[in-house]
């Protein structure tokens, strides 16, 4: 049986030197089709929320959302690590309720880890959970549940003290027992800072080339979602375009008579529709 990649495989991958590509994805066509591109990693991120789910942040996102995605997602993959978000509110109010929102997560929705935000703040929660058999991925910088607490989606971790704090957050994370970290949008020298100190992987988003991977979230890079593009998303195709442009065609087609055709049509034999016209 093809067994999924684990987080020893990802933890040798940066002792290897080899860059880590993780993408999210929310779905099980897109799951699919990210595991057939050898996508090693997947997370069900909690930016479903905005590109999935039209809310204008991370905060309304459940745990019954995130679950039914994960499940998708891990119906649609034989291979690759499946990382779910936890939620705004699922392990916030202590280590106790984490692990029950994170088990969840696994038994229930079938993914291989959990991906929380936060560094000193969680690492007894990532402690319980960790001795508890469920792996951790970190989340530090621009951690977006804290929105209203930053004001904004600003670049985290510029001033000196910002960014000692981002180290020791990132060095508390491992000692806690977390198997990776997500560093988001911090300046590329401070990732590179923390990419060193740490053993375990770092992945970046908007946190330059130095960390051991990278993330991108799939409707970013895809051009599938319209209302903004961050400055940390490149973007490898327009398909939002070329699906109006389709849909478009579908339109005019349905509306000028030329879909559809003989060729996406059934059809009765004679002798049926003469024994139809009789009744008739
Ligand atoms: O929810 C998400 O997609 C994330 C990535 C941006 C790291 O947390």
């Amino acid at each position: 049986m093809e067994r999924r990649i684990s987080i020893t495989d990802l933890k040798a991958m940066k002792r290897r030197g080899e860059p880590i590509a993780m993408l999210t994805a929310y779905d099980y066509p897109s799951a699919r089709l990210v595991e057939e591109a050898a996508v090693p990693i997947i997370l069900v991120g909690d930016s479903l929320g905005m590109v999935v789910l039209g809310y204008d942040s991370t905060i309304p996102v459940t745990m019954e959302e995130m679950l039914h995605h994960v499940k998708a997602v891990v119906r649609g993959t034989r291979k690759a690590h499946i990382v779910a978000d936890m939620p705004f509110m699922s392990f916030q109010a202590g280590p106790q309720d984490a692990l029950l929102n994170a088990g969840r997560l696994l038994k229930e929705g079938g993914a291989q880890s959990v991906k929380l935000e936060g560094g000193q703040r969680v690492a007894e929660t990532v402690r319980l959970l960790v001795s508890s058999g469920i792996p951790v991925m970190g989340h530090l910088g621009l951690t977006p549940q804290s929105v209203n607490q930053f004001g904004g989606y600003k670049v985290q971790g510029k001033t000196p003290a910002a960014a000692v704090k981002l180290i020791n957050d990132a060095v508390t994370l491992e000692e806690a027992g977390a198997y990776a970290i997500v560093l988001e949008t911090i300046p590329a020298q401070l990732s590179k800072v923390v990419t060193e100190k740490v053993s375990i992987p770092t992945i970046g988003i908007g946190a330059g080339p130095h960390c051991d991977g990278q993330v991108q979230v799939f409707h970013d890079m895809l051009g599938l979602f319209q209302d903004f593009v961050p400055k940390h998303a490149k973007r490898y195709a327009q398909l939002g375009e070329a699906i109006q442009k389709a849909v478009g065609q579908y339109v005019a087609e349905v509306r000028d008579g030329a879909f559809p055709t003989e060729k996406e049509s059934f059809f009765i034999d004679e002798s049926v529709l003469s024994e139809l016209t009789q009744l008739g």
